[in-house]
């Protein structure tokens, strides 16, 4: 079974894919860290981000098996994976990787923005999850007070709204719903009504 969880910055979208995966006993696959480390390995270098040619190099050497989640989880990185993002060919370079990750015998739960849409279509569960821009604001503050970086909760905001603009008008495999994915709105819920909800709709399709 493959479950696809996609949705804009902050939705809560990869939180309910890891306690998805739990539950399941399935892999996950938080699709952004792939994006955000090409994104870092061309700020390491100094290089700049829209010099093409060396991000799309960055694409094709990532390297999963080296991921640090707490150095790619930055507010910055974020912010330049998704210029990094916008770029056809280190979408294609990150392309297989993602659907030879799907095909995991046990079952597989990605989670990122284009999940539903372009790299697993057919995909059993599709599960979109949203949350007001405000209420986003509000947890990644949080999150990133918790993780000892400054945060102001009006930057955050700005930031946000600015890159949801950014995935969601990007001309390649933009941020929106698939057709037939099940919308879950967390703006009202805690995180285990959101995972409840998640999880209520992976029954729904199994039982189908
Ligand atoms: O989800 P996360 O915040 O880690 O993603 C960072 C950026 O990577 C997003 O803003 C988006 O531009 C890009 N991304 C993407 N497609 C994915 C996952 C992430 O374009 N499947």
């Amino acid at each position: 079974m493959i479950i696809a969880i996609d949705g804009p910055a902050a939705s809560g979208k990869g939180t309910i894919a890891r306690r998805l995966a739990k539950h399941y006993g399935f892999s996950h696959l938080d699709t952004g860290l792939l994006y955000r480390a090409v994104a870092k390995a061309v700020l390491d270098a100094g290089d700049k981000l829209d010099d093409r040619a060396r991000v799309i190099e960055a694409a094709l050497a990532v390297d999963p098996t080296q991921f640090d989640e707490a150095q790619l989880k930055t507010h910055a990185v974020g912010e330049a994976a998704s210029i990094v993002a916008a770029i056809p060919d280190v979408r294609a370079a990150l392309f297989n990787f993602q659907q030879e990750f799907a095909a995991a015998e046990r079952g597989a739960v990605l989670d990122g923005r284009d999940i539903g849409t372009v790299i697993c279509p057919h995909a059993d569960v599709k599960i979109f999850v949203t949350a007001s821009p405000e209420e986003r604001a509000r947890r990644r503050t949080i999150e990133l007070r918790a993780l000892g970086q400054d945060a102001r909760e009006a930057d955050v905001l700005a930031d946000i709204l600015r890159r949801d603009e950014r995935d969601r008008s990007r001309a390649v495999a933009p941020l929106h719903p698939a057709a037939d994915a099940h919308v879950l709105d967390t703006t009202k819920l805690d995180i285990e009504g959101a995972v409840a909800a998640a999880i209520a709709q992976v029954e729904r399709v199994r039982t189908r």
